[in-house]
């Protein structure tokens, strides 16, 4: 039966790559590489660099995929979603086929963590589920950006004693401050923070995180929100795409 692995890389740098993921690539004939075109070519060229660092089994061979863009034109986000998901298991389900032989292993390079804000794992429930093509699959977990961006910014995640929430940037509004007093932020594509109006909330930001272009910025949200923004801009002009990620609080540590 085909063996499929989806392995957690890290969240940017090479170095995040672990032991147990190092192993899970070189027990397998064919490496998947997601490409997401030229504005995001600087991610696939983290994965190819991670398969040549680390790849030391003689053979295996690295296939590169385009992923389906999702359609949002005329669909509710739910649908727009599931139609992408279905396109990206057929997707899959052509790799599994075509590019693995029976008794052969094919790992997925996923970003950060595949069970942080990434449907990979759904997706090959999804391609099980067609019963088309018969295989097993393990997961391997990798360092997230949420624990990039507290190693940046030197930062526990959480309080003493205290909940923390990960949510979006679509959705903050529903959580901070009133819900959470610390609220993970990721997929912000509307830089939600701005909205945000408390005195006492602090900010910890960080785009391309791992990465030589790493930029963190820290403060009282008031104060530093602009220059965010600000910086934020002007980074993704200059590289043409972004990955930011930002922890909001509130509150202190023993505070009841
Ligand atoms: C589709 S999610 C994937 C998350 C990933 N599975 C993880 O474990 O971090 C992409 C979001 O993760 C965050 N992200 C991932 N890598 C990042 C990085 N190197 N720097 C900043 N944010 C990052 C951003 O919020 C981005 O919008």
């Amino acid at each position: 039966m085909r063996n499929v692995l989806i392995v957690g890389i890290g969240a940017g740098n090479p170095e995040h790559m672990t032991v147990q993921a190092i192993n899970a690539l070189n027990k397998a004939s064919v490496l998947f590489i997601p490409t997401k075109g030229d504005a995001k070519a600087q991610l696939a060229d983290i994965r190819r660099e991670i398969v040549s660092r680390y790849v030391t089994r003689p053979h295996s061979r690295v296939v590169e995929f385009k992923v389906p863009v999702r359609q949002v034109a005329d669909r509710s986000y739910h649908r727009s979603v599931d139609d992408w998901h279905a396109a990206i298991a057929t997707a899959y389900e052509r790799l599994l086929v075509e590019e693995l032989d029976d008794n052969q292993t094919g790992a997925f390079l996923v970003w950060g963590d595949p069970m942080l804000y990434d449907s990979t794992i759904r997706i090959i429930e999804r391609v099980r589920a067609l019963a088309t093509v018969a295989f097993d699959y393990s997961v391997v977990p990798g360092i997230t950006s949420i624990q990039a961006l507290a190693a940046s910014h030197r930062i526990p995640l959480n309080l003493v004693g205290k909940p923390v929430e990960i949510t979006t940037g679509r959705r903050l509004a529903e959580s901070f401050p009133q819900k959470s007093e610390t609220a993970v932020v990721m997929l912000d594509g509307e830089q939600a923070f701005m909205k945000i109006d408390d005195p006492e909330a602090r900010i910890y930001w960080g785009a391309y995180l791992g990465t030589e272009q790493e930029i963190v910025i820290s403060g009282r949200l008031a104060d530093v929100k602009d220059d965010i923004l600000k910086t934020r801009a002007a980074a993704r002009a200059q590289h043409g795409w972004i990955m930011d990620i930002y922890l909001l609080q509130k509150g202190a540590d023993f505070e009841e």
